[in-house]
């Protein structure tokens, strides 16, 4: 842990001090525009992550970034923090209290450091590659369920999901049917750490972006789980499909997502 600890102690304060402030200003009027017919933005988005740009560029001026809300620099450089300042915006805009900050740090293109705060449970899950993952400091692991039948699940859906027929909308049905019960948070890098503590077995999610899943994807890596592609090839934070778990029904969720798949190139929706 002692090599990268000034980053992990700095991403963990950023974490902190933009939760907090996301927190206090739950219940205060916000501002929403929109991305796309159901892809918002608040102003709270944009004041997080420039609370989190400004205390990480200050501490590490060499580093690179790149971040929700439209900030993209430094991309070739030895290091760079790829961050999501409010994961789940939507559930933020309705005051519905479920949502994180999400910080991960990329050396030479591979994710090394992870933090996901959740400021309304003051919950802190922290990973360093190598090193395990930490939930407010105590160690954990992922679940020891080993059938679907038995196994809670979480997903999300992407935001195109009215105009693009890859939405996800199929597999779940599928899960629905073959789990002992799905979710849908809203904040898919908490859905991970909770893979990662075993709250839930797994999780899968379509076209996430690096923000969403490169923190969250490392914890659950270092609390012992696996995450993959829908086919179960290597995971990337560029990757489109990810799919988390406990390990142990990782095969089985394979074959469900497959269901979706096989349909699809029978020319039949999901
Ligand atoms: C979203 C959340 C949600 C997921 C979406 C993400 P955002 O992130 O993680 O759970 O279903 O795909 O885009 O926009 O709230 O940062």
């Amino acid at each position: 842990m002692a090599k990268w600890n000034e980053f992990l102690e700095e991403a963990r304060g950023a974490a902190l001090e933009a939760g907090q402030m996301l927190r206090s200003g739950l219940e205060e009027g916000r501002q929403v525009s929109y991305k796309g017919i159901v892809d918002l933005v608040t102003n709270f988005d944009h004041q997080a992550q420039e609370m989190i740009f400004v205390r990480l560029s200050a501490a590490f001026p060499g580093h690179g970034f790149l971040a929700e809300e439209g900030l993209n620099r430094g991309e070739q450089g030895e290091f760079r923090w790829v961050i999501d300042p409010l994961a789940g915006t939507t559930n933020f805009a309705h005051r519905f209290p479920v949502f994180t900050v999400s910080i991960a740090l990329e050396n030479q293109g591979r994710v090394i450091l992870g933090v996901v705060y959740d400021p309304m449970r003051d919950e802190m899950f922290e990973a360093v590659q190598g090193e395990g993952a930490f939930l407010n400091g105590r160690r954990v692991r992922v679940s020891a369920v080993d059938d679907l039948n038995r196994s809670l699940l979480s997903t999300g859906f992407p935001y195109d999901l009215r105009e693009s027929p890859v939405n996800n909308i199929d597999h779940f049905n599928h899960f629905l049917i073959r789990a002992q019960a799905v979710r849908r948070c809203g904040s898919a890098a908490m859905d991970l750490c909770y893979v990662a503590c075993g709250r839930f077995d797994g999780f899968w999610e379509l076209k996430l972006k690096p923000w969403d899943h490169a923190a969250g994807a490392l914890i659950v890596r270092e609390a012992g789980g696996r995450i993959s592609d829908f086919r179960g090839n290597e995971f990337e934070i560029t990757s489109q499909e990810s799919l988390a778990s406990n390990g142990l029904i990782h095969e089985a969720m394979i074959g469900v997502l497959g269901l979706g798949r096989k349909r699809q190139s029978e020319g039949e929706p999901g």
